[in-house]
C-alpha cells in the first residue's frame, strides 16, 4: 500500500444548495423562485416532490454544521436563495432572509469552515420569470443588485465567491431541453439565456472589483467529456463539438473572450445566433481569481447520421459501469478535463465544486453501508491527484453533497449525500462514506 498524499495547504469540503436542502419555502419574507413553481406543476418532478421542506435545514443549521465539523472538513459550499433576499427579484430587501445566512457564515467560521458562496443554484424569483426571466437582459441588472446586497452584508466574512453555478443547465437543460425550470423547449430562448447569464457573471465581477470586496471571486460550470468512439473523423468531430458546446461554450467567453467558433458555426448553420450587444465580450471576459469546476461523468461519442440534434443520446454501448443515475463512471474523463482545461486556458487556480456519485444505499439500523460511493469517490480523486502531478492548478475539492436532497427533476429519488436523510423523519445518518471522507480529509490523503 502507498499512501497518496495531497499538497498541505489542499482544502476538503463539500457542497448543497438552497432549494435543495432548505424547505422553508413561505418563511420569513421567502417568495416563490422558479423552481416553487415548477415542482408544483404536475409532471414536472418525480412523484410530485417538492423542496417545500427538503431537509429542512433552515430549521436545523445547528446539527448541520455540526455534522460539517466532525467531518473535518474546512470548506462548506452552500448557495442563497435570491427570494429570500430579495422576494421580488428586485425592489425591496428582505433583511431577515439575509440575517439567515449571516447566522449560517458565523457558526460556520466559529467552528473553522470556510464558507464558500454560490449567488446563485438556479432559483430565480418567480416575479422576474413573470418578466421574461433570463430571455429578459433587465434580469443581468436585477442579479447584480442582488449580489451587490449579498456582498455589503457578508464583506469580510465570506473570502470565496461563486457568481454562477452550472450555466449549461441554467440555459440548455432549462430552456432547450426542458427538464428543469423554467422548462422551457426553444434552443434559441436557451442561446440567449446562456449569453444573458454570462453577461451577468461579467458584471457581477466588475462590481465586486469596484466595491473593493474582500476575498476572491469565480464560478463553477459543469463539464464533462466526450471522447471519440473512434480516430474517424465524423467521430472525431462530433465529441469536439460536444465537448465545445458542454464545455468551451461556458469557458471560453469567460476567460478567452470568444464564443467557441466551430460550436459557433454549428449553431449558425441551424439558424441560431448569440445576440451579442457591444461590450459584452470585455465584461463577460472580466478576470476571475478562480474556477470552480463540476464534475460528474463523461462517454464515447459516436457521430450518428440520424441525430438531427447536438444533444441527441447515442448509443454507443460503451460499456461503461454506470452510477443509479444511470451516469457513466468515467475518472479518466475527470483527468483529461482538468488537463485540457490547463493546457487550453493557462493554471487558473481551480476548486472542484462538485463531484460525487447517486448510489442508494439502506439505513439499516442507524449504518447505511455505501461502498459504491466510497469507490467512487477513490477512484475520482486519485484522478485528481494525478491531474495536480500533471500541473493542474489544483487548490480543493468538495463532494455533491453534504446530504441526501431534492435531486431536482427526480425528487428525493436519488441520494448523493454522505449523510442519510429521513424525508419522513429529518433524520440525518452518517454513511460509512461520510467516516471515509472523514478520514481523508485529516490525513489529507489516502491509501492505494
Ligand atoms: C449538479 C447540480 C447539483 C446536483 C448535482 C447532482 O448538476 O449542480 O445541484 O443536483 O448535479
Amino acid at each position: 500500500m502507498t499512501f497518496v498524499k495531497f499538497p498541505d495547504d489542499f482544502q476538503w469540503g463539500t457542497a448543497t444548495a438552497a432549494y435543495q436542502i432548505e424547505g422553508a419555502f413561505d418563511e420569513d419574507g421567502r417568495a416563490p423562485s422558479i423552481w416553487d413553481t415548477f415542482s408544483k406543476t404536475p409532471g414536472k418532478v418525480l412523484n410530485g416532490d417538492t423542496g417545500d421542506i427538503a431537509c429542512d435545514s433552515y430549521h436545523r443549521v445547528d446539527d448541520d454544521v455540526r455534522l460539517l465539523k466532525e467531518l473535518g472538513v474546512k470548506m462548506y459550499r452552500f448557495s442563497i436563495a435570491w427570494p429570500r433576499v430579495i422576494p421580488q427579484g428586485a425592489g425591496e430587501v428582505n433583511p431577515v432572509g439575509l440575517d439567515y445566512y449571516e447566522e449560517l457564515v458565523d457558526k460556520l467560521l466559529a467552528n473553522g469552515i470556510e464558507p464558500f458562496l454560490t449567488l446563485y443554484h438556479w432559483d430565480l424569483p418567480q416575479a422576474l420569470q413573470d418578466q421574461g426571466g433570463w430571455e429578459n437582459r433587465a434580469t443581468i441588472d436585477a442579479f447584480v443588485t442582488y449580489a451587490e446586497t449579498v456582498f455589503q452584508r457578508l464583506n469580510g466574512k465570506v473570502k470565496k465567491w461563486l457568481t454562477l453555478n452550472e450555466p449549461w443547465c441554467i440555459s440548455i437543460l432549462s430552456n432547450y431541453i426542458g427538464a428543469h425550470a423554467p422548462g422551457k423547449q426553444d434552443l434559441q430562448a436557451a442561446l440567449d439565456v446562456a449569453h444573458h447569464i454570462l453577461v451577468a457573471h461579467g458584471k457581477t465581477v466588475e462590481r465586486f472589483r469596484e466595491l473593493g470586496i474582500v476575498g476572491e471571486i469565480g464560478y463553477a460550470p459543469n463539464t464533462e467529456w466526450n471522447e471519440p468512439y473512434s480516430s474517424h473523423p465524423d467521430d472525431v468531430r462530433t465529441a469536439a463539438l460536444r465537448n465545445g458546446a458542454f464545455n468551451e461554450w461556458f469557458l471560453s467567453p469567460v476567460l478567452k473572450g470568444t464564443y467557441p467558433e466551430h460550436v459557433k458555426r454549428w449553431y449558425a448553420d441551424k439558424g441560431y445566433t448569440v445576440k451579442i450587444q457591444p461590450g459584452d465580450m470585455e465584461i463577460i471576459s472580466r478576470p476571475i481569481d478562480f474556477l470552480g469546476i463540476n464534475y460528474y461523468t463523461g462517454t464515447l461519442v459516436k457521430y450518428n447520421p440520424g441525430a438531427g440534434d447536438l444533444y441527441d443520446s447515442l448509443d454507443i454501448r460503451s460499456g461503461f459501469e454506470k452510477t443509479d443515475f444511470d451516469w457513466n463512471i468515467y475518472p479518466e474523463g475527470f483527468y483529461n478535463v482538468l488537463t485540457w482545461m490547463t493546457s487550453e486556458y493557462g493554471a487558473l487556480p481551480i476548486y472542484i465544486t462538485e463531484n460525487g456519485a447517486c448510489y442508494e444505499a439502506k439505513n439499516v439500523n442507524g449504518e447505511v453501508n455505501d461502498a459504491n460511493r466510497i469507490s467512487f469517490l477513490h477512484k475520482h480523486i486519485l484522478a485528481l491527484h494525478r491531474a495536480l502531478e500533471s500541473g493542474v492548478n489544483l487548490k480543493g475539492y468538495m463532494v455533491w453533497s453534504l446530504m441526501d436532497n431534492f435531486e431536482w427533476a427526480f425528487g428525493y429519488s436519488k441520494p448523493f449525500g454522505l449523510i442519510d436523510v429521513n424525508f419522513q423523519t429529518l433524520e440525518r445518518t452518517p454513511k460509512a462514506s461520510y467516516y471515509w471522507y472523514n478520514q481523508l480529509a485529516v490525513r489529507n490523503g489516502l491509501e492505494v
